[in-house]
């Protein structure tokens, strides 16, 4: 045991230290350390890293990442673990999915790989960028520890420069995936909680002087003629920046004072809309440094209860999804975005809600090619510590990578603080600091949350309202809420003055055999929700969207009677992504009848 070794200082602390996590969790790998890596060349640190689950973090204790590399018959002290040896995994990969014996596995887990450098250049930075880890993630590099990050769907980057030596370096991640009092999501979610290095891995070499953020959209004055462009640079001073977009015939020079410059500059960029997703190709250039992006220009708002992109009226005809696949996990690639985006366009959606957490940052690039328009979200997801100021710094430092990651993808038109949660003075105050958060760093875009109804009231009304511009609304009426009947009268009963989104509604129903004929969990009975759901909803006027619980049926620990087994059956199509529920096709139905409606009225008022 390493008790008896230095390793462990002294040893028999090893064994008897309970605060041993604390110093090894300043959550300094936060957005402020984030990089942007738009255009960027990466070496990909994908595939195989060396792999233990550690339940009673005996490695943090004992500092495995201390030890050296050797042969067994080398060692001189009984070990208990060897980073340097033992199972190998494939990331990205959430190990739930790769071994029996680690499907519930909650706890820490140690990824090790050997990291060869041929060359140090003095005058260049190393960047390592971890493009998530579920849930709270220690980097050490040869031994020494370089920083934590907190959150499991946000990426994250470390600064490697003057640490990397020639030749072989080792890399470990301990990722833990437990759930807690203090961190968002809480204890208790209706998602499986998938744990491990689910997202790419990769590492980037940089100028000494190195634009770490930027941000480009279209000025929302109503005059869709210029183009704000806003920079944060880290390191000497290397002159002024300079934005090149040339299918715009635009050039032009930004200068950098005190690491910040920003610029708008007259632009009359064809409009990005989901029937018309244009997207342009820009490029910053900074000294040695140079990162691109492909970028929409469009404007959203809200006047009353109306959402408008490009000052046109929309009703977002939507679909919440998860992460999730029964293969894959949490991990998602090019072929399940593209399938899910797919099955999206053949329900007739021009939205989806990327519930509950950041998705994969391809997500919103591909809905910014294929024009769909998205509603993103962090996990401030039922019950939460809204007390605890630990637990908001989580959330506003998660919600803040977020913006910082999608906030050039004109696909995003919603940043939603959370959902579900219940109506107290602590919790108002949390997402209202989080609302107002996400506006003050993004004023071009809506913000909302998904609210619940006001039982007491039986009408929509939450204090949240106040300070969000559009209300999500969760309501089930027919599944958990019983009385359908209250669905018109709630309806009848409300007159809010912004834009309400469905955000969700459904049933579960079982399709195949293994589901019951008729009754709750039969595919008849979810049918007829969808046909009374939407037969109330369609005649609400103040109601500007929805999105339907769920496309796809997905994982989740919570529900195991003999229908479920460990699945959420809200989904629209089965958890094999192909076979579609009747559901599917009524809500099709009414999506399609209403885009043609939209489009009808567009050729005549043309
Ligand atoms: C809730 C919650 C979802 C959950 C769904 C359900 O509204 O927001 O995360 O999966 O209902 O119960 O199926």
């Amino acid at each position: 045991m390493l008790e008896r070794s230095e390793l462990a200082e002294n040893a028999l602390q090893a064994l008897h230290d309970e605060a041993y996590d604390v110093p090894l969790n300043p959550q300094n790998l936060n957005a402020d350390t984030l990089l942007f890596t738009g255009g960027r060349a990466s070496r990909p640190l994908d595939g195989y890293w060396k792999f233990c689950v550690d339940l009673l973090d005996t490695g943090l204790r004992q500092k495995w990442y201390a030890m050296q590399p050797a042969a067994p018959e080398d060692r001189t002290e009984p070990w208990d673990y060897d980073p340097f040896d033992g199972e190998t995994v494939r990331i990205p990969s959430n190990w739930a999915m790769l071994k029996e014996k680690w499907y519930f596995f909650e706890g820490s887990a140690w990824y090790t790989r050997a990291l060869d450098i041929e060359e140090i250049e003095p005058t260049r930075r190393q960047f390592l960028r971890i493009g998530a880890a579920a849930y709270a993630c220690k980097i050490f590099l040869n031994g020494e520890f370089l920083g934590n990050h907190y959150g499991a769907s946000t990426p994250f980057c470390v600064e490697l420069t003057g640490k990397l030596r020639r030749g072989r370096n080792w890399l470990m991640a301990c990722v833990n995936n437990t759930r807690t009092l203090d961190r968002v999501p809480m204890r208790n979610t209706d998602w499986f909680n998938y744990g491990g290095l689910y997202r790419e891995v990769a590492l980037y070499d940089t100028p000494q002087t190195v634009i770490r953020n930027f941000a480009i959209h279209l000025v929302p004055d109503d005059s869709y003629c210029r183009i704000k462009v806003e920079l944060e640079v880290d390191g000497p001073d290397a002159g002024p920046a300079r934005v090149d977009i040339p299918e715009l015939g635009l050039s032009q020079d930004i200068p950098i004072q005190n690491g910040q410059g920003e610029a708008k500059i007259p632009a009359h960029p064809v409009l990005w809309s989901p029937d018309s997703p244009k997207l342009y190709d820009v490029s910053v250039t900074l000294g040695a440094d140079q990162v691109t992006d492909r970028v929409g220009f469009r404007q959203i708002e809200r006047r009353g209860t109306d959402i408008l992109v490009n000052g046109e009226p929309i009703f977002l005809r939507g679909i919440s999804v998860h992460e999730d696949d029964a293969t894959l996990g949490k991990v998602t690639n090019e072929a399940d975005l593209r399938r899910r985006f797919e099955h999206a366009r053949e329900l007739g959606c021009n939205f989806l809600r990327l519930a509950h957490y950041p998705h994969h940052e391809r997500a919103a690039e591909i809905a910014d090619e294929l024009g769909f328009l998205l509603w993103e979200e962090i996990p401030v997801y039922w019950a939460i510590d809204f007390a605890n100021p630990a637990t908001y710094r989580d959330a506003e430092n998660q919600l803040r990578e977020l913006i910082q990651r999608d906030r050039n993808r004109a696909s995003v038109i919603i940043w939603s603080v959370g959902n579900e949660n219940p109506d107290t003075d602590a919790r108002l105050d949390f997402m209202r600091r989080l609302a107002e958060t996400a506006k003050a760093l993004d004023p071009t875009r809506l913000t909302s949350a998904a609210c619940l109804v006001n039982h007491s009231q039986n009408r929509i009304e939450d204090r949240l309202a106040d300070h969000i511009d559009v209300i999500g609304l969760n309501e089930y009426y027919g599944w958990y809420e019983e009385d359908f009947e209250d669905l018109a009268r709630i309806g009848a009963n409300s007159a809010p003055e912004k834009p309400v989104v469905i955000s969700e509604t459904g049933a579960d129903g079982v399709i195949g055999p293994n589901g019951p004929k008729t009754g709750l969990f039969s595919e008849d009975y979810m049918a007829e929700v969808y046909r009374r759901q939407i037969d109330t909803l369609r005649r609400l006027d103040y109601i500007k969207g929805m999105s339907p619980w769920i496309l796809y049926d997905f994982r989740v620990e919570r529900r195991q009677n003999k229908f479920q087994n460990g699945y959420n059956h809200k989904g629209l199509i089965a958890a094999d992504k192909k076979t579609k529920k009747q559901a599917f096709h009524i809500l099709a139905e009414y999506y399609h009848q209403i885009a043609d409606t939209t489009e009808d009225n567009k050729t005549e008022t043309a």
